[in-house]
């Protein structure tokens, strides 16, 4: 396998040019110029209503079709007929759960991860509207010495799978804990209980808006029915993408479309109203950039150089953190401290102990050194954090840096120096 290359890499993003140390990734990428050039040549040359048959109306429907086409790639639907856009992961979510209000029961069960709020919400409140019971598949402490040492079992999971249960709703990876969920066996392992204890129907919603940028997506693989990921997480601008199995959009999904549109079966059916069709052609173009990192032209390849730089770069990081030294400062890891690929480079932590750090001080101190960004709080997992063991002050939450395969070692190397200063006060 061949390596990144790092300057070609940087030099696809117009942002990276300024030197400034992007290390609030998990909060949103940074736009690559493949993007940034369909987007403007969009609203340049094809900006006109969709559907018409004049020639620009022609180019632009196509246009917006290999957003499709992208997103079918991304996920790797089985169709392209699977797949949409809309404003965010949050509101595609939201949406999804609506359209289920017709084919869920009083007393079905819903077994959902604590983790960002969009892929609990919609579901909390689709249970409330219909009656159903919502279970929870909560994180336990993997390392004695720090109870923030949160990571998901999967047997946790199997064991609340009842004939009731109807909804599953779990996250690729967390945008706290930088964990990777192996999904496809968690999946595999809920079908089996599920088909052992009698649940009729079970549908699967993963969100992939933290995992989307570090590898790769296989809807088919892992068997699931209902995927989001945020395409300004994944070096695109500001909308989302979903997958719909054709099986739960045939027998599922009530449409929340006009009455009058034919969408039997069709991702419309949850798509209400114009995509942003400016973006969604920019997404188109997140697939070349993606494609250009290796030249085996090809996205597992791409994935795989990703992920092997990103280990990289969260080594250095990580044992900096998690270092005895540290450990005694009060530094504790908001999540494993494994270094391998069960995780991301997200990386959280909290400062405790005989001098505590807020989370908020940590990154002020570094805005006024300047040069990198960073954040605290609890990034829309309140739950997570709210009742992370022990529990960790909501308004301060954790400090985060997450990082991607456009930064560098040296800039972490620079990170973890600002790190060094701040916890020697
Ligand atoms: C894991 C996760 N899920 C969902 C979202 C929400 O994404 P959006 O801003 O597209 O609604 C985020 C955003 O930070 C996220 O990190």
């Amino acid at each position: 396998m061949v390596g990144l290359d790092i300057d070609k890499v940087r030099a696809s993003f117009p942002s990276l040019r300024s030197g400034y140390i992007y290390a609030d990734n998990a909060g949103g990428s940074q736009t690559a110029q493949e993007v940034i050039n369909r987007i403007v040549d969009y609203l340049s040359n094809t900006n006109v209503q969709l559907g018409a048959d004049y020639s620009v109306g022609v180019q632009s429907s196509q246009r917006v079709a290999d957003g499709s086409v992208a997103a079918a790639l991304l996920f790797n639907a089985a169709s392209v007929d699977e797949v949409g856009y809309g404003p965010s992961s949050t509101m595609l979510f939201e949406n999804i759960a609506r359209a289920l209000d017709n084919d869920i029961k009083s007393g079905d069960e819903f077994i959902i991860t604590e983790e960002h709020e969009a892929n609990n919400g919609p579901w909390k409140r689709l249970a409330e509207r219909r009656g159903a019971i919502v279970k929870y598949w909560r994180p336990v402490p993997a390392e004695e010495k720090n109870p923030y040492s949160l990571t998901y079992k999967t047997e946790d999971l199997v064991s609340i799978v009842t004939s009731k249960t109807r909804i599953v709703a779990i996250s690729g990876c967390s945008n706290i804990l930088g964990t990777i969920n192996p999904v496809e066996a968690s999946v595999k392992a809920v079908r089996q209980r599920a088909k052992e204890v009698g649940a009729p129907k079970v549908e699967v919603s993963v969100d992939c808006v933290a995992y989307a940028p570090h590898r790769k997506i296989d809807v088919q693989k892992w068997d699931i029915d209902y995927c989001v990921f945020a395409v300004y997480k994944i070096y695109g601008a500001h909308n989302a993408a979903f997958y719909i199995r054709s099986s739960a959009l045939e027998s599922s999904i009530t449409s929340i479309a006009h009455h009058f549109l034919q969408v039997d079966g069709k991702p419309y059916k949850i798509q209400v109203g114009g995509p942003g069709y400016e973006l969604v052609h920019g997404a188109s173009g997140v697939v070349p950039y993606l494609l250009s990192l290796t030249p085996e032209n090809n996205l597992d390849a791409s994935f795989a150089a990703i992920a092997e730089h990103e280990q990289s770069l969260l080594d250095p990081l990580l044992s900096f953190l998690k270092d005895e030294k540290q450990y005694d400062r009060g530094v504790r890891v908001v999540g494993t401290s494994e270094i391998d690929l069960s995780r991301v480079p997200t990386v959280s932590f909290t400062v405790i102990g005989q001098k505590p750090i807020k989370s908020k001080d940590v990154v002020a101190a570094f805005d006024k050194k300047g040069g990198i960004g960073i954040r605290y709080g609890h990034f829309y997992a309140y739950s997570l954090i709210a009742n992370a063991i022990p529990k960790l002050d909501i308004n301060d939450g954790v400090v985060r840096i997450s990082l991607v395969h456009y930064n560098t070692v040296e800039e972490v190397n620079k990170i973890v120096e600002t790190l060094k200063e701040v916890l020697a006060q």
